[in-house]
């Protein structure tokens, strides 16, 4: 009976009523009880999504709702997430449009796909991953599902450790700090606990990598240690790769496992294989790692939602019983994944000119955004004499520069000069054209100045 548990005596609405009329009446909204959410991701106020010393980042949405809003022609977005070319517009990639137009004229079919995604697919992003030539790969030791971009596949791997790991560590992932945004909700959501390994050196805008290395030696052994694998969000801050093959060592001598999350590969240098260094030499190096895909940015699929999760294993047997359990915690979530995203990256993947095409335009995205960086730096120091170090916004990379302005200066550069980003100074790169480029400098140089 609807009524039951809540005393009449507290319901307004019912007052006065006899009760035989009160019978299938409901007392009060269904939801009444649900809080208002301040947001999702990066903006989610239920996670604490850097650890104190860092400061609750801005929130993304709200930066982009007050940039609409603003009137300023000269205004600038800087707290979008992807790509823009040099006129600030969405960018759709020609080797993505011709795949489209080449499989639309095929009018193939609709049915539904495998658990975990198309075969072919799955091994030609995983070739992209790893290499070709990836001896786990060659020998039937990498499970793989096709997933809703990198979001999904990490979801599914958050999943899967929430599930199944056993290692020493216990079902809690480290992340840097500070790291992507909706990193801490999708892990916390999965079921695991969340806690930070140092990252970031805010004295020098770079990697504290002393700070990272004693961190990783000090968790416990067998932890599970999530690592950018290239284009470090929101710092722009990589490892060298000698600082990648101290981690692999660390890392080995504790038996961590890692899980790479790889959202922009080919993004930060312009080349896909470059920005797998991480990735393969921890492979080569044996560890087992996890990884999450995503063709969101590289191929500018953002809401095409294609991704895959993968997972190296010990043996093809192994492969077989780890495999069944993906399929079984994905069955329940969305039965199987989508079908159009994947067939356009697979035709893009597979045909020989249209991935050469491809990889050029890749290029052309992360050359942009270097060559934006420079410009900037560029500015700040020879247009207008800036004495401040800019060198990390050309030593970082990828889509973001971790600026080092402090949240007041942002608040300024947004009353006087219509120029948003989020408070811990993050600039989306891609926001930046040649035309603009100029009068940022300006802004950022009239707060630090
Ligand atoms: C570090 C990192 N991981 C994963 C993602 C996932 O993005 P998507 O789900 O759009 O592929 C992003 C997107 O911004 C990111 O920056």
């Amino acid at each position: 009976m609807l009524l039951a548990s809540r005393p009449l005596a507290t319901c307004s609405r019912l007052a006065g009523l006899p009760i035989a009329r009160t019978v299938g009446v409901r007392c009060g909204s269904l939801w009444a009880n649900v809080k208002q959410g301040l947001g999702t991701g990066a903006n989610a106020a239920r996670t604490p999504l850097f650890p104190p010393r860092l400061g609750p980042p801005d929130a993304i949405l709200g930066v982009t709702e007050a940039f609409k809003a603003d009137t300023n022609p000269n205004k600038m977005n800087l707290g979008v997430g992807a790509y823009r070319d040099d006129q600030g517009r969405p960018y759709v990639l020609t080797s993505v449009r011709k795949a489209e137009r080449s499989i639309q004229d095929l009018a193939l079919d609709k049915e539904y796909i495998p658990i975990t995604g198309v075969p072919e697919y799955n091994k030609l992003a995983s070739e992209l991953a790893y290499g070709k030539d990836s001896a786990p790969l060659k020998n039937g030791q990498i499970v793989t599902a096709q997933s809703l971009s990198g979001t999904g596949a990490l979801r599914i791997g958050g999943e899967f450790l929430a599930r199944w790991y056993e290692g020493a560590g216990g079902k809690k992932i480290y992340l840097p700090a500070p790291s992507w945004g909706n990193h801490t909700p999708i892990f916390k959501d999965a079921g695991l606990d969340v806690a930070h390994y140092t990252y970031f050196d805010k004295k020098t805008n770079g990697l504290d990598f002393g700070g990272m290395i004693k961190d990783l030696k000090n968790i416990p052994s067998g932890s599970v240690v999530l690592l950018h694998a290239c284009a470090h969000n929101p710092t722009g801050v990589d490892p060298t790769p000698e600082q990648w093959k101290e981690i692999s060592t660390v890392m080995k001598q504790k038996e961590h496992l890692p899980f790479f999350d790889m959202a922009y590969q080919g993004f930060a240098s312009g080349s896909t294989v470059r920005d797998a260094f991480a990735l393969r030499f921890f492979v080569d190096e044996g560890h087992k790692v996890m990884l999450a895909q995503s063709f969101a940015k590289n191929m500018g699929m953002y809401g095409e939602r294609v991704g895959l999760f993968s997972l190296i294993t010990d043996s093809a047997e192994e492969t077989k019983r780890v495999d069944s359990q993906v399929k079984i915690l994905i069955r329940p979530m969305y039965s199987s994944p989508p079908l159009s995203g994947p067939r356009i990256v697979k035709k893009v993947l597979s045909d020989a000119d249209l991935k050469a095409e491809w990889l050029k335009e890749v290029k052309s995205m992360a050359d942009r955004i270097i060559a934006m960086r420079a410009g900037l730096r560029g500015h700040l120091e020879n247009t207008f004499g800036s004495t401040h170090s800019w060198e990390h916004i050309t030593s970082q990379i990828g889509m973001f520069c971790y600026s080092g302005l402090k949240p007041e200066q942002v608040d300024k550069m947004r009353k006087d000069a219509s120029v948003y980003l989020t408070r811990d100074g993050r600039i989306s790169i891609a926001g930046i054209t040649s035309k603009n480029v100029e009068y940022l400098a300006k802004a950022i140089h009239d707060v630090t100045k």
